[in-house]
């Protein structure tokens, strides 16, 4: 009997097409939307599906492992990022986890920079400036923001994506590279001139931009926070492209009204899909909202990747972008 595939929402059909093309049963949400718990759960429950592909947006845990029963084998995240699934729960359920790396790097990492450039070039504050017809001649001093060039940057994860922003500012932009990870990069540094320091603490006070790349877990939870904010320089500016509750989003907002940094771009907040209300009236902040990756081309590969790692598992071979292995 064929393997019967879950595809919790409609993805780039490249990838439903890989799956249908080995002769899986696949069933994709109909439902416009996250599906709640409940639905994801009937689902399954109804289902008996081998595998699940699943997004950031649906929080995988104990109980809905549960429903997809003994039969599933595989969780394929359409994410790099995995803080949405019970790791633990499903190791102890036999149900492999895998993600979609490297395709994304690139684009996430130019979202990074379009977002360091709007801020720090008050591209959307001057769109809704001259929309607003409020443009009335060119001023020496109309709109001043900040060079990117030739600035400091801290980057807070140095893996895939914060090596390629990083490549990008010192290439690009000349810049100097300051990192913080748990683990030294001495290739890294030797090829970028990179500067490793041990705390945090110690890229705060000198980047001009600090841009965050780390993942959700437990310690990096509120990693950039009110006493964290403090020791930013005043002209600094903070990018995250990585996950929200790595800031302390009340405190940014604070932060931000009060001058103690200048200004902040984000693609991804605390309690998505909303957003906090201080931060949307703010002019020094720029918000979009969790595109980082949205390209046609890799969210495309994201969907070959996702499928490609379910193939592999359900034809017995090792998938190649293994996180939790049962
Ligand atoms: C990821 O893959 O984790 C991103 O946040 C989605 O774009």
């Amino acid at each position: 009997m064929a393997h019967k595939i879950f595809v919790t929402r409609k993805i780039p059909t490249q990838g439903t097409d890989i799956l249908t093309d080995h002769g899986f049963e696949v069933t994709v949400s109909q439902k416009d939307g996250v599906l709640t718990k409940e639905e994801l759960i009937e689902e399954l429950k109804k289902g008996a599906y081998s595998a699940v592909l699943s997004l950031l947006t649906d929080h995988i845990d104990a109980e809905v492992l549960d429903a997809a029963g003994k039969d599933c084998k595989i969780f394929a995240n359409y994410a790099v990022g995995y803080d949405n699934i019970d790791l633990v729960g499903a190791r102890a359920r036999n149900i492999m986890i895998t993600n979609t790396p490297d395709v994304l790097t690139e684009t996430v990492a130019e979202h990074t920079f379009a977002l360091m450039l709007a801020i720090a070039h008050r591209v959307a504050e001057a769109d809704r400036f001259a929309r607003a017809g409020k443009y009335v001649g060119w001023a020496p001093m109309l709109l001043l923001g900040n060079d990117v060039s030739h600035k400091t940057f801290g980057i807070i994860g140095l893996g895939r994506i914060g090596a390629r922003v990083a490549h990008h500012a010192m290439r690009g932009f000349d810049a100097k590279i300051l990192y913080y990870d748990v683990k030294r990069n001495e290739t890294f540094e030797k090829e970028y001139g990179a500067v490793f320091v041990e705390r945090v603490e110690d890229i705060l006070p000198r980047a001009d931009f600090i841009s965050i790349h780390v993942p959700l877990l437990p310690t990096t939870k509120h990693l950039m926070n009110e006493a964290r904010f403090s020791l930013m320089k005043k002209t600094a500016y903070l990018v995250n492209t990585s996950r929200g509750p790595i800031v302390d989003e009340e405190a940014l907002a604070r932060a931000l009204k009060s001058g103690v940094i200048r200004g902040a771009a984000l693609d991804v907040f605390e309690k998505e899909p909303s957003i906090n209300d201080d931060l949307k009236t703010l002019e020094n902040v720029i918000i979009t909202p969790h595109i980082a990756s949205a390209t046609e081309e890799t969210r495309t590969k994201m969907a070959e990747v996702a499928a490609t790692n379910i193939v592999e598992v359900l034809s017995g071979r090792v998938p190649p972008n293994i996180v939790a292995l049962p």
